[in-house]
């Protein structure tokens, strides 16, 4: 049996910032193995980003359980919620979310900066991050300098360079047109298992869906639909090497 990365029991989340409270997530339960590669699919509004934030760390649900890598996520506090954030979720962005000023090396090379890895380490890490992702020989284009196809690209080895258990992608494949999309789930399917990495994206299109093993449904907070998609009906990337 796969070992469990993520179990989510009963989380519920709801804003009081508006004049109506708004039920973002309402009593979730959901589990997630190691090596997963999972959709989340839903209309606009229905929790999809609030689950996002709350499986990355980022948010806390207000009630339920929530156990990460073995731990009681509940029970930390802002520094220790932040560092297992650090160290076990990488996260990906429709619009790529680089710095501009910086190379796709220094990109790259960030979050070692953050923790604590030598300048040296950082460059050779670095390089083979991106070499990874296919874009050796880019390492000192600015993001300008970048398809958007490439920029996701880079966004991917940033987030995988610590190497967290925990890929989170909201809308990776929004800003990129049909065939850079398919060529960015390819490179998504082919890393992902590896070091028993997980992956969770959001996404509205059932083609990206589909390169996934499993589809969860949002439809007002509420898990409507947990499906496995057979081996054989997952689209299969040819890989970018
Ligand atoms: N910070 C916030 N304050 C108040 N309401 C919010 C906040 N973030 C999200 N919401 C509301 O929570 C619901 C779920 O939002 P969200 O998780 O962003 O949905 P999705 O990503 O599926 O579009 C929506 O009704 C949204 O308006
Ligand atoms: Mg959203």
């Amino acid at each position: 049996m796969k070992r469990t990365l993520i179990e989510l029991n009963n989380i519920s989340k709801t804003y009081l910032s508006t004049s109506t409270p708004v039920h973002a997530l309402r009593s979730i339960s959901l589990s997630i193995a190691k090596g997963e590669m999972i959709a989340v699919m839903g209309p606009s509004g229905s929790g999809k980003s609030t689950l996002m934030n709350i499986l990355g760390c980022l948010d806390v649900p207000d009630q339920g359980q929530y156990r990460f890598a073995g731990q009681d996520v509940m029970a930390l506090d802002k520094d220790q919620l932040a560092h297992l954030r650090n160290k076990l979720v990488g996260f990906v962005f429709q619009n790529f979310n680089l710095l501009g000023r910086a190379t796709a090396l220094e990109n790259v090379c960030l979050p070692m900066i953050y923790a604590g890895v030598s300048a040296p380490e950082r460059e050779r890490t670095g390089r083979e991050a991106l070499a990874m992702v296919g874009l050796a020989g880019r390492e000192h284009h600015f993001p300008t300098q970048l398809s958007g196809g490439q920029q996701q690209r880079v966004a991917i080895a940033r987030a995988l360079v610590n190497k967290p258990g925990l890929l989170l992608a909201d809308e990776p494949t929004g800003a990129l047109d049909t065939k850079t999309s398919a060529e960015i789930m390819s490179l998504l399917q082919e890393l992902h298992g590896g070091n028993g990495l997980s992956v969770v994206i959001v996404t509205h299109e059932p083609e990206v869906a589909n390169y996934c093993q499993r589809i969860i449904r949002l439809i007002d907070g509420v898990i409507v639909s947990d499906e496995l998609i057979p081996e054989a009906s997952q689209l299969k990337g040819m890989g970018i090497h």
